[in-house]
């Protein structure tokens, strides 16, 4: 029964297929936007080391979950937890995290219409219109930021409207091998760049001492943030993934490609701010951290005006517009959970949901465009908090509503044996007792 309701809610295409749109979810502003900043306000190399635990140790079985949960049941988030247990307070898991996925979508939206509008500064800038460059790229205007966020979430609604497979698998395929080699052109260049080194060191060589409760709670948000965990958008894309594949080896490919994303980016990023702290733009004062949620979009039009000329005006056009696609793989994703809730549980048509609920958030994202300083508090409460509770709860669920048995019994299905493997050993006992306690106990120590 379950595989018909399976089939006929749409399927991944090919076997990389769910891979792609599940890296495609985890790979975007969280990696090249959120991880970079993260890193520099908490002291670099420390913050790098604590966040590769997090997403291997915490995230990586929390991602294994979500996907067996989402496969099992082939529902949305709130549906899923219906379905595994007639318990009417578990649903309520998937209730917080529908909630996170549209609250994280509005601010998103907003910063996703910073990346494509910078698209617009490095052509304005190449072709000498300085003015016009300086005026686009002006994250403080609000009207400017309201064209943009309709603009971004326009494509994501387009997109929602068409079904999931198709485009998230087509673009992710040719784009995440083109972000990948700019990235590393550029982090080629900047290293070559007098005066990098400094940055270099401040990220690759952990600085222990730096490593408090704060710093802990900063790392394990970005892991759940980053590989897209804690608010159902892989229980979501697991619901459209085939018995046949290997969910433990899935998961691990995504997590492992998202985080080198991520740890490029760093690499790109926390170097070119002492450059462009060299150059004149602040940075830090008085040794502080002081850039904001706009970091990166003083220290990367600086480099790519550095490089200058044609080559600086391709890269640059270049970068943020994959960046932009990035952003858009992931936005999708996260309207892709409430839309399917609506379609699932209260039986409205895809397209009228997923305009409805589009328009919804985008009214919170205007809200947002006029008081960008929202971004910070939005992402505080939802991503920071939201998503690890979500994951606490997702956890215990599994290990004690649903139990590891029944999630083995998922999870083999594509790996045989899987429950007397040693991944799947450390798997049980990380589900039970490590995940849900350590997250626990970070949450409680950051307040
Ligand atoms: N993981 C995405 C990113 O790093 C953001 C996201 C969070 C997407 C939660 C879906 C769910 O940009």
């Amino acid at each position: 029964m379950a595989d018909k309701e399976v089939s006929t809610r749409g399927n991944w295409n090919s076997k990389v297929g769910f891979v792609l749109a599940a890296a495609g979810s985890a790979v975007g502003l969280g990696n090249i936007w959120r991880f970079p900043t993260e890193a520099a306000s908490n002291g670099g190399g420390a913050f790098l080391l604590i966040y590769l635990i997090c997403c291997f140790l915490i995230g990586y079985p929390v991602m294994m979950a979500e996907i067996a949960i989402g496969r099992r049941t082939g529902k949305n988030p709130v549906g899923a937890f219906k379905a595994l247990s007639s318990n009417k307070l578990y649903p309520l898991i998937g209730m917080w995290g529908v909630l996170c996925g549209i609250m994280i979508l509005s601010f998103y939206t907003v910063v996703a219409g910073w990346t494509f509008s910078y698209v617009f500064e490095e052509i304005f800038f190449a072709a000498g219109m300085n003015d016009w460059a300086t005026w686009i790229s002006n994250t403080g205007n609000g009207w400017l930021n309201a064209i943009f966020s309709v603009a971004f979430m326009a494509c994501t609604i387009s997109i929602i409207r068409g079904g999931v497979s198709d485009g998230i698998e087509r673009a992710t395929k040719t784009l995440m091998p083109l972000l990948f080699g700019i990235l590393l052109l550029l982090i080629g260049y900047v290293i070559m760049q007098p005066g990098s080194s400094e940055g270099l060191a401040v990220y690759l060589q952990p600085d222990f001492s730096k490593i408090n409760a704060n710093l802990i709670f900063a790392a394990m948000g970005q892991a759940f943030f980053s590989l897209s965990l804690g608010m159902g958008a892989l229980i979501t894309y697991g619901s459209y993934l085939s018995r046949k594949e290997n969910v433990p080896q899935a998961a691990a490919l995504v997590t492992f490609t998202d985080t080198l994303v991520a740890f490029l980016a760093g690499l790109l990023i926390l170097p070119a701010m002492y450059l462009a702290q060299a150059k004149g733009i602040t940075i830090f004062q008085d040794g502080q951290f002081v850039a904001g949620p706009d970091l990166i979009f003083q220290v990367l039009p600086a480099l790519f005006h550095d490089i200058g000329g044609l080559l600086g005006a391709i890269v640059g056009v270049t970068f943020f517009a994959l960046l932009s696609m990035a952003a858009l793989t992931s936005t999708i994703s996260l309207l892709e959970v409430p839309v399917s809730y609506a379609i699932d549980e209260f039986e409205v048509p895809r397209k009228r949901a997923a305009m409805l609920i589009g328009i919804g958030i985008l009214v919170i994202s205007l809200i947002i465009s006029f008081n960008t300083a929202l971004i910070g508090w939005f992402d505080y409460i939802f991503s920071a908090i939201g998503l690890p509770l979500g994951g606490i709860l997702i956890s215990l669920f599994v290990a004690y509503a649903w139990k590891t048995e029944n999630a083995f019994d998922e999870l083999e299905l594509g790996n045989n044996n899987f429950r007397h493997s040693i991944v799947g050993k450390t798997w049980k006992i990380f589900i039970m007792i490590i995940c849900p306690l350590v997250i626990l106990f970070n949450l409680l120590r950051s307040f």
